[in-house]
């Protein structure tokens, strides 16, 4: 079964994640097909806003973990990488749909959405420093901007998940509904984006962002390079051992 359903319908590109069997975490196959997903909807005319969902149950545990230390992020060509900087660069409208846990990358992808749904069983976390890592995605920049530092800390030092309420209440999301009721929403909101003028689209998005994304896709590379190098010292090795032999992790 493909991890990745495409589907386009009135202007807009839905994205499924459809690894459930795994929580819908992220492999490297699935982050160049994302990747190329988002630069061919960019050089689409008939796609104007795309839309990226889950299940009701689950949006996404994040990094396949057993994929990630078989396969580590090598440098920029990356597929997550490509990933990252799709979404940073996206210019049509990008939506999510987010139900049950979005952890790691399934929180930080959000922050480059321009909309976000979610169903009241979501839980954001960006567990970073419990995997002996540093944020991605821009999210050590974001994630202050967003909640200011002294949240930002909660989140991302203490890695403490936050439910659809406080999300919010932080701006992270548009809208809690009922988890059966998420993705169809999303996508009758996406419709009616898709609706509206491409280029009044495109334009009002990239003024709304042309100061802040050269400081994102900065920030991407900084902490890739960190994050890179942290991938192999001691405590990621064991963070990663400890999730795959299912026990707590001894720091
Ligand atoms: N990478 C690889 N496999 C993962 C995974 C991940 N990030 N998250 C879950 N899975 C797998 C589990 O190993 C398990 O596989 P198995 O059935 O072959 O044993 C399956 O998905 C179900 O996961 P499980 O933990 O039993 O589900 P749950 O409902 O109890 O918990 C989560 C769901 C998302 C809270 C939990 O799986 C989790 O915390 N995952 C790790 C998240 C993480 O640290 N991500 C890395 C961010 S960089």
């Amino acid at each position: 079964m493909n991890p990745i359903l495409q589907h386009v319908e009135n202007g807009v590109l839905t994205l499924t994640l459809n690894r459930t069997d795994k929580k819908n975490s992220l492999t490297s196959a699935m982050y160049a097909e994302l990747a190329d997903a988002l630069l061919s909807a960019q050089a689409d005319a008939g796609i104007k806003v795309v839309l990226i969902q889950g299940h009701e149950t689950v949006f996404s545990a994040g990094n396949d973990i057993a994929d990630f230390l078989q396969q580590p992020a090598a440098g920029e060509d990356s597929p997550v990488f490509r990933f990252l900087r799709g979404i940073a660069v996206f210019a049509k409208p990008l939506m999510a749909s987010v139900c049950g846990p979005a952890v790691g990358i399934g929180t930080t992808m959000l922050l480059h959405c321009d909309l976000v749904y979610a169903g009241d069983n979501a839980a954001f976390s960006m567990p970073f420093v419990n995997l002996g890592l540093c944020p991605e995605a821009g999210s050590s920049l974001l994630v202050a901007q967003l909640m200011g530092h002294q949240r930002a800390a909660e989140a991302l030092l203490m890695g403490e998940p936050f439910l659809a309420e406080t999300a919010m209440e932080l701006g992270l999301i548009n809208r809690v509904l009922p988890p059966s009721e998420v993705n169809a929403y999303a996508q009758q909101q996406a419709r009616k984006m898709a609706a509206k003028p491409l280029s009044s689209l495109m334009e009002t998005k990239r003024l709304m962002k042309a100061s802040q994304t050269p400081l994102v896709l900065e920030r991407i590379k900084q902490e890739g390079a960190v994050f890179g190098r942290m991938l192999k010292e001691p405590a990621a090795v064991e963070a990663f051992s400890a999730f795959m032999e299912k026990r707590k992790p001894v720091f």
